[in-house]
């Protein structure tokens, strides 16, 4: 047997407890934010890190683990397990290069996310499919891998499926997106992010559709049944409740986003211009 540490959330706790019988020695270490920092000074003796939950929680796990083998069991969309890199918060996004966990989705998991968890999740994973699908950087595998997932994503969508589609989509999504990385609404999504406090997966959720409205991307509407750029765009807004942010500053904001060069790795230019009327194009305080 090898010894563990368990990387899990407040949620992921019970299913933690569960697998440690399969392990000796085993240490739990429980993830409460997104990681920052201190993350990195964090060492293990174990044989194996094994990180069972969202985003935060396997990026966690993958610092840790460093050049020790990682096993990563996703509980939501994130898409972490199949990046090549972790997410860093420290004021600003910083991404720490990080190796590949080996991927795990038992078949006893169950999972029930909450209502606001499932609504971030599943809009980060849109937005990884979607700027994956409309990348410069596409190649045809990460083009079928990103169909793959709107399909997924959209059905889990229309359809109310299992919560293990929803991971499921997001993995594939994770898996499009370490091919092409991210870009528009990734890159407008921190700095708002970090100046207001509000969550990764729900700041994506309110960009989406703007940014879906201003690439108007012929191939996409299709993917998700839609007849065009305006329906979808409608679409996904109904399927999002909003976050509310008082006083959001367009041009600050604007000037922001701008550092991260991947702005521009969409399907047509952004300028300062373009950028402000998106952002204004958001309902920041519905
Ligand atoms: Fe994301």
């Amino acid at each position: 047997m090898q010894s563990a540490l368990i990387v899990h959330s407040r949620h992921t706790r019970e299913y933690a407890e569960k697998i440690a019988g399969s392990y000796k020695d085993v240490s739990f270490l429980e993830v409460k934010a997104p990681p920052g920092e201190e993350v990195l000074k964090i060492e293990s003796h174990k044989d194996v890190i094994i990180g069972i939950g969202g985003g935060s929680v396997i990026d966690t796990a993958k610092i840790i683990s460093g050049k020790k083998p990682c096993i990563a069991i996703p509980t939501t969309a994130s898409g972490a397990a199949f990046t090549p890199y972790a997410t860093i918060w420290k004021g600003e996004k910083i991404s720490v290069p990080a190796e590949k966990p080996i991927v795990k989705i038992p078949d006893d998991l169950r999972i029930d996310l909450p209502r606001k968890v499932r609504q971030s999740t599943l809009f980060d994973a849109l937005s990884h499919a979607i700027e994956s699908f409309w990348s410069v950087n596409a190649t045809p595998e990460s083009i079928k891998l990103s169909k793959q997932a709107i399909k997924i994503l959209k059905d889990y969508m229309k359809e109310g499926t299992d919560t293990i589609e929803l991971i499921k989509g997001g993995n594939m999504a994770g898996e499009a997106i370490s091919i092409t990385k991210t870009n528009v609404v990734h890159a407008a999504s921190y700095p708002i992010t970090i100046e207001y406090g509000i969550d990764h997966g729900s700041v994506c959720g309110m960009l989406l559709p703007s940014f879906i409205s201003y690439m108007d991307f012929t191939d996409l509407p299709v993917l998700f049944d839609c007849s065009d750029t305006a329906r979808l765009a409608e679409f996904l807004k109904n399927s999002f409740e909003s976050v509310h942010i008082e006083g959001f500053d367009h041009e600050t904001m604007a000037d922001k986003i701008l550092k991260y060069e991947r702005i521009n790795h969409g399907p047509k230019p952004i300028n300062r211009d373009n950028l402000i009327m998106i952002l204004k194009s958001v309902n920041w305080t519905s």
